[in-house]
């Protein structure tokens, strides 16, 4: 069986004395989970969000880095410089990277592979617009963004990446996808997977749902067979609303 995973994105939210607050304020609430919990935060709540979340089973990522290690490369933070302060986890080739700062399937490829040379898991993710679902084209695209951003791992690199897939016109929009469609979208990101790496290592692969994920759409979805969690926006930056979707099962 695999776990659930699942993981508060915040984008660019939340001071440090909000992350603070807030940290503080989900730990007893998600104590008693057997659930993964991961909070992936902007870079200037980093080091006060492993402080807080020290001794708890809150697990702390950033939502990106770049795939070079240090050098002239004016506002990016490197894998390494995220290990040393001993950050677990990083976003990778998140919708909104790919759409605004110029992110590409290549890129991807590259950050996941920085990502495991420092030892930081990568959360990948991966998911179709609107015009391309309504072409027919969403598993073309969600199948072949897998494969480049997974190109030249090893089976056990492939089985420690978790994957979220996050439909485009699902983020931010109020707009879930049916479980169903969820499951089965990601069902296609596991096959893809299976024809590459082998059914084993398929099978380990945690893989989550994303987009408008809240309290009362959570255990509809995680209770699907192929969905192991979720990678939360809007509704990871309150804690008492995280932390009923991180207790969906209770
Ligand atoms: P929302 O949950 O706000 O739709 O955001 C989803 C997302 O992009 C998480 O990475």
């Amino acid at each position: 069986m695999r776990r659930k995973v699942i993981a508060g994105n915040w984008k660019m939210n939340m001071l440090p004395g909000e992350a603070i607050e807030m940290i503080n304020e989900l730990t007893p609430l998600v104590k008693d989970t057997k659930n993964e919990v991961i909070l992936c935060v902007p870079y200037t709540d980093l080091f006060y969000a492993l402080l807080t979340a020290q001794n708890t089973n809150i697990k702390i990522g950033a939502q990106n880095m770049h795939f070079e290690e240090s050098g002239a490369y004016t506002g990016e933070v490197s894998g390494k410089m995220l290990k040393s302060i001993n950050v677990e986890y990083v976003i990778i080739g998140h919708s909104e990277r790919r759409q605004y700062f110029a992110e590409t399937d290549e890129t991807v490829n590259k950050k996941i592979k920085a990502a495991f040379k420092y030892d930081l898991k990568p959360i990948v993710c991966v998911g179709e617009t609107l015009e391309q679902r309504e072409a027919g084209k969403a598993n073309e695209i969600i199948t072949k963004q897998t494969e480049l951003a997974l190109e030249g791992l090893s089976n056990e690199q492939v089985e420690n990446t978790i994957i979220a897939y996050e439909p485009i016109w699902a983020i931010g929009t109020g707009k879930t996808a049916t479980s169903e469609d969820a499951n089965n979208s990601i069902k296609e990101i596991r096959n893809k997977i299976s024809e590459i790496y082998g059914e084993e290592t398929a099978s380990k692969v945690i893989i989550q749902y994303g987009g408008s994920v809240k309290s009362s759409n959570a255990k509809e979805l995680f209770n699907m067979s192929d969905i192991d969690g979720g990678l939360v926006g809007g509704a990871s930056l309150k804690a008492e609303e995280f932390s009923k979707i991180v207790n969906y099962d209770k």
